[in-house]
């Protein structure tokens, strides 16, 4: 017996950084998908193959003496395989670059958990949201949960610390080149420097905790309007915040200039330090803003808002 499923990847539109310090951040899904493929074998183990290495293991193993990016994946598998006497094979597919903020481990917490618990059950959405958000903690321990709601419902979303998340009505129509600087970060080590420098400078950052919730505000309207110039000028003032809390550097200012140039607006997506940009663009600006970064030798590629969410097959 096997079970398919596909989840989608993320962006994080406004307010990366400022939503640790209680600000609303806006996130949206997009059309480049993760897919797992998972089966039932008589063999007691469980099997776990994909681009990034593979991993075998006897089930009942300690999760946390397991040092393997795919260990959510074994998580998940363990957990629902528990006394049904029977092995699980999963294969992933990825059409995600990893590691770049683009969501794709929540993507793949998504993915998985609908196709290894459909295997034995018909879960529901919030079932396998609640599965995900587990499985993604044998990673990241502190996840907040937003990557894998976005992975799992598509669309946009708001989300902050007080309220949690809330599903964005509007469907605007808009392309992203996204950019990938292809310098490594690590989310945990910007966030304590942007934590320093809020410790530096308490005046300053609460004023630019002000300046991007109103922006956020006014971003909600705009979403509504579909006002992607406007929306471009936003992006490029969150831009500016991004610059000031120091989570910037030469390489992403250069793409980050294509962006803002060729496009509506462009800043950075996620922790920053390194990872993905991307530019607001429609279909009047998007094919020269391609042929721009690709003339400059960056890796990109274009992306829509994705409003299907988890697909199981
Ligand atoms: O690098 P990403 O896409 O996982 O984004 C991190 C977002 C931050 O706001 C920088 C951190 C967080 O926990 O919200």
């Amino acid at each position: 017996m096997k079970s398919k499923a596909s989840a989608p990847g993320k962006v994080i539109l406004f307010g990366e950084h400022f939503v640790v310090y209680g600000v609303k951040t806006i996130l949206c899904a997009i059309n480049k998908r993760i897919t797992v493929t998972a089966e039932k074998i008589e063999e007691n183990k469980i099997y776990i193959k994909s681009n990034i290495g593979n991993l075998v293991l006897e089930p009942n193993k300690i999760i946390s003496e397991i040092n393997s990016p795919l260990k959510p994946f074994y998580y998940l598998a363990n957990k629902m395989s528990k006394d049904q006497n029977t092995g699980i094979k999963i294969e992933i597919e990825s059409d995600i670059p990893l590691g770049v903020g683009l969501g794709s481990s929540s993507a793949c917490c998504v993915a998985g958990a609908a196709a290894i618990s459909r295997l034995f059950k018909n879960t529901s959405n919030e079932e396998i949201l609640e599965l995900a958000i587990e499985a993604e903690k044998t990673i990241f321990e502190n996840t907040s949960g937003a990557d894998c709601t976005v992975c799992t419902y598509g669309g946009i979303m708001i989300y902050d610390k007080e309220n949690g998340f809330n599903k964005i009505e509007s469907e605007p129509n808009f392309h992203l080149v996204i950019a990938n600087s292809n310098i490594e970060h690590s989310t945990k080590t910007v966030v304590a420097n942007v934590k320093q420098f809020k410790e530096k400078d308490e005046k300053t950052f609460s004023i630019l905790c002000d300046k991007e919730s109103q922006l956020v505000d006014d971003v909600l309207k705009l979403l509504k309007e579909n006002d992607i110039k406007e929306l471009g000028n936003k992006i490029n003032k969150n831009q500016e915040y991004l610059e000031t809390i120091g989570i910037s550097n030469e390489k992403l200012r250069n793409m980050i200039k294509i962006g803002q140039n060729e496009a509506f607006g462009a800043k950075i997506t996620g922790a920053g330090g390194g990872g993905c940009i991307f530019a607001l663009t429609d279909e009047t600006n998007l094919e020269q803003t391609m042929e721009k970064f690709k003339s400059e030798n960056y890796d990109c590629f274009s992306v829509k808002i994705d409003f299907q969410g988890l697909d199981t097959f």
